[in-house]
């Protein structure tokens, strides 16, 4: 943590500010502070600085299954590491941002392992994100160095943070695995300046039949997330090598090829050129992330429209994309 971040932090009890308690001596503002604790100058409560990050949760509560999943896989879906622009491509179609944005507070919900936050600090805007769960370890790891990134651990239901700071705020792949969805997107309103945009995207429930995983998930959902990665990591591989072979099989090869529920064998065709080594890891992770978390209550459209006209959003726009649904919309202007 940088003592920087002190200027926009509150207390999640009681929105007073928060001191450094320890170390008793704050170092220079961008210098890293490795473990520390903060006090409440109101109620008095206290949260640990641990390897790097202020908590405000004791626990991962519900989410545990994604500290699990960015710790095991902390850069797969990372465009730096993965040398591709899959996130990238996502973070400005769901934002339609400028490239740049120095000068600019923005606040990211959610992060996981960091893949939008890279493309967040790659504008120059100063970065506050945050997550329940304990990838945001994995996302200090991802973005080690950076000098306009400030991390913490906290719930999207409780932000420690004060109001009316952000010029801009982004919440994606995360509205969808909160126990209340609705409540998880008007958490974060708040926290917008006059002015300022927010954009989530959250999954589409869909008028048909559900998707194979809804059938799955009353089991794995329930399972604990180092057994559900053991069977998912034993199996996947597995049927992975079996499609390919089938695939083979000239005829009707390509035809029953498509019954083993894993995805395309190859997504060159999307411009993501992965060796088969981390295909097959992709393919666990993406399976993992769809059978594991707690949560996963795609949403409506015009439910989601109305969430933002509830809030009292401004230039608000619904629409498909990338992840199901993405919304936009601004907090009025200031008089
Ligand atoms: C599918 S991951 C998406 C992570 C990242 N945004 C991405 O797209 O790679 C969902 C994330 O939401 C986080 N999350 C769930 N509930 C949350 C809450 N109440 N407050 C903050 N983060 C939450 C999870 O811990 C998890 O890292
Ligand atoms: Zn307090």
């Amino acid at each position: 943590m940088k003592t920087r971040l002190l200027e926009y932090l509150a207390c999640p009890a009681c929105s007073s500010t928060l001191r450094l308690a320890e170390p008793a001596t704050p170092p220079p503002s961008d210098q890293e502070i490795d473990r520390g604790s903060l006090t409440c100058a109101g109620c008095g409560a206290t949260y640990p600085i641990v390897r790097s990050i202020p908590r405000f949760v004791a626990s991962d509560m519900y989410a545990a299954s994604f500290g699990f999943q960015w710790n095991k896989f902390p850069t797969l879906q990372l465009d730096r590491e993965m040398n591709n622009d899959l996130s990238r491509r996502r973070f400005y179609a769901t934002t339609g941002w400028p490239q740049r944005l120095e000068g600019e507070l923005l606040l990211e919900a959610g992060c996981g392992s960091g893949r939008f936050t890279q493309l967040a600090l790659e504008t120059g805007a100063e970065v506050i994100s945050f997550d329940l769960s304990s990838a945001v370890d994995a996302a200090w790891k991802n973005h080690k160095g950076a000098t306009n990134l400030h991390l913490f651990q906290a719930s999207l239901l409780a932000i420690p943070l004060r109001k009316g700071l952000f010029s801009k705020i982004f919440c994606l792949g995360v509205i969808q695995h909160c126990p209340d969805p609705k409540q998880a997107f008007l958490s974060l309103v708040p926290f917008l300046r006059p002015g300022g945009e927010i954009v989530i995207d959250v999954y589409q429930k869909t008028r048909w039949v559900p998707s194979l995983k809804y059938w799955v998930r009353p089991v794995t959902r329930r399972m604990s997330p180092e057994a559900l990665y053991r069977v998912l990591n034993a199996t996947i591989p597995l049927a992975f090598e079996l499609k390919k072979r089938i695939h083979a099989v000239p005829g009707v090869g390509p035809k029953l090829a498509q019954l083993i529920p894993i995805g395309p064998l190859s997504h060159a065709n999307i411009g993501l050129h992965y060796t088969e080594g981390e295909l097959k890891q992709v393919k666990v992770l993406s399976a993992f992330d769809m059978l594991s978390p707690k949560y996963d209550a795609p949403q409506r459209i015009e439910d989601v429209q109305r969430w933002f006209e509830e809030a009292g959003l401004v230039e608000i726009e619904t629409r498909f994309g990338y992840n199901g649904i993405n919304a936009k919309g601004k907090r009025p202007p200031a008089n």
